[in-house]
């Protein structure tokens, strides 16, 4: 994946990019739709996550892991965007933005440290490491707070419609969230 390609799966993963002004050369809105986070068993990680609209664009995203198991070699990391342009559940398309799946470590190394942190570092007590990730990756709780998403960063053209991302962490536990925006072009 290129470096553009990851931004962009970055900014709707989560939340992220923290500079508010400056979207002059955007021609797209988008608003958060829905916000699932889930967890196959709660007392290994539970997780929550919610979206609070901050202005007439701007969004916030937040979200607690409560994180109670012991990563390891087993433990693994996908992530995949759908497009749809009705927002009905059966013609989201899988599109070629995703994070294959990959060991958990390997994530942190890649686009856990190259895309995910540079935008929610600040806003999150999230593990921030130089180098190389050591393990073991503490349990304990962590929340991003009220991290923002402005679309600063991203392509001026995105086609409107639904984009559905899919974060799902497999191993000893399933976690992760479901994330439904819709993109609409803007009316100048
Ligand atoms: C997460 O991955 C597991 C194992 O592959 C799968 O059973 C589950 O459906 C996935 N969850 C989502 C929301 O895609």
């Amino acid at each position: 994946m290129n470096s553009s390609l990851l931004y962009f799966l970055a900014a709707f993963l989560i939340a992220v990019l923290r500079i508010r002004n400056c979207r002059a050369g955007r021609n797209w809105n988008y608003e958060p739709v829905t916000l699932q986070a889930f967890s196959s068993d709660d007392s290994l990680l539970k997780i929550s996550a919610k979206v609070d609209r901050l202005g007439r664009a701007d969004f916030a995203f937040s979200m607690t892991l409560d994180w109670n198991y012991d990563a390891d070699k087993n433990t693994m990391v996908e992530a995949d965007v759908y497009h749809c342009t009705s927002g009905d559940e059966s013609d989201y398309k899988l599109m070629p933005f995703s994070i294959p799946k990959q060991p958990f470590f390997e994530y942190l190394n890649a686009f856990y440290k190259d895309a995910f942190i540079k935008n929610v570092g600040h806003c999150s007590n999230l593990i921030q490491f130089e180098g190389e990730f050591t393990p073991p990756w503490p349990r304990g709780v962590y929340k991003l707070d009220k991290c923002v998403a402005s679309g600063e960063g991203l392509p001026e053209l995105v086609p409107e419609g639904y984009y559905k991302i899919v974060y799902n962490t497999t191993g000893q536990v399933t976690w992760g969230f479901i994330f439904v925006v819709r993109v609409t072009q803007k009316v100048i």
